[in-house]
């Protein structure tokens, strides 16, 4: 956080119980006590319960369930995933913002988030539908070091993140359909869509764009899509509060990314398995030429998908659609 108001929450929320010296805070921020109690108002006018206690100092008792850099940034525990972060209230795509911000030169771990795309987009030249503040609509900034042929790895590595946040967080059975859709029971709860800038040895940049179904109530989907989405309300019969889901996406992220980059893909590649829709079983499959039946096996130790055709020769995917 780089704001004085984000250093302040930041320093509270370091406390779990316990209060801090307007002292304290005075000394760290570089700014006089009147100037710490005005900070304060303009948190609670943000939606933050503030306590002043005589001779004790401030406690932060609840934030605002609402979405924006403070609630998101409060008590998160990341080294450089999320440092910086843009949150908007209506973009026509994240994606469009995050390219944006990448050729200005954000840093590594930028995110870039809004209520609400008007333009949201996904794979293959589709629209992504994306409503007010029922889901969570993401982008992030990433400078990785290897080089651009590992980068559809980067998009496995998130959908084994989110499937484990569905699965550990929100108690719902997520399934990974390659490459990176994450259903449960057949409909579609988050996409991703990864944009690579790179030249031929080196990567510029990628774009890792995350769309998640988190508290839409079925009628909020479009009726063409309505038998094949599905959000984590629908699913677990409860509603998230979306900064803390978002909180828990962003640490378990750079934990898995930092993992992947001292590791390499393996570990991935099981985790993916043990999330992998229909591994084993026989499925439509579309390529670029045509349509057939194949097998899933499981994904190569590069994040191919490895299927057996019809005649059963061993292929191996770079590019296919798994029709569901
Ligand atoms: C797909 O399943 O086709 C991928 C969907 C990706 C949607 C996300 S929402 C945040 C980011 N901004 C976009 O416009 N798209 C991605």
């Amino acid at each position: 956080m780089e704001s004085t108001r984000g250093k302040l929450i930041e320093l509270l929320s370091q406390v779990e119980e316990g209060y801090v010296s307007g002292q304290r805070l005075s000394e760290d921020l570089h700014i006089s006590r009147p100037a710490v109690w005005k900070h304060m108002k303009e948190l609670e006018k943000d939606g933050y319960e503030i306590e002043a206690a005589p001779r004790k100092g401030y406690r932060i008792v609840s934030f605002p369930n609402k979405v924006s850099e403070n609630t998101i940034q409060w008590g998160m525990n990341t080294n450089w995933l999320g440092q910086r972060l843009i949150h908007k209230s209506t973009v026509t795509s994240t994606q469009i913002l995050a390219h944006q911000a990448a050729q200005e030169g954000a840093p590594h771990g930028t995110i870039v988030i809004a209520d609400e795309q008007t333009k949201g987009r996904g794979r293959l030249n589709r629209s992504w539908h994306s409503h007010k503040g029922e889901g969570i609509w993401m982008s992030i900034v990433l400078r990785p070091t290897f080089e651009p042929y590992k980068s559809p790895q980067i998009t496995l590595l998130a959908a084994t993140v989110l499937a484990e946040v569905f699965k550990g967080y929100c108690d719902i059975k997520p399934q990974i359909k390659w490459p990176n859709d994450i259903l449960t029971d057949g409909k579609k709860l988050a996409g991703i869509l990864t944009e690579l800038q790179a030249e031929q040895d080196q990567i510029n940049y990628i774009i890792l764009g995350m769309g998640i179904n988190v508290n839409h109530p079925i009628e909020t989907f479009p009726e063409e899509i309505r038998d094949k989405a599905s959000s984590l309300k629908i699913e677990s019969g409860e509603s998230w509060e979306l900064a803390s889901l978002i909180r828990e996406i962003i640490q378990t992220f750079e934990k898995r990314y930092e993992e992947f980059m001292e590791d390499g893909f393996s570990k991935v590649k099981l985790r993916w398995e043990a999330f992998g829709y229909r591994i084993g079983e026989i499925v439509p499959i579309q390529t670029y030429q045509s349509s057939w039946n194949g097998r899933i096996m499981g994904i190569e130790s590069d994040g191919a998908l490895r299927v057996v055709d019809e005649e059963g020769k061993e292929q191996t995917l770079y590019s296919a659609e798994i029709q569901w």
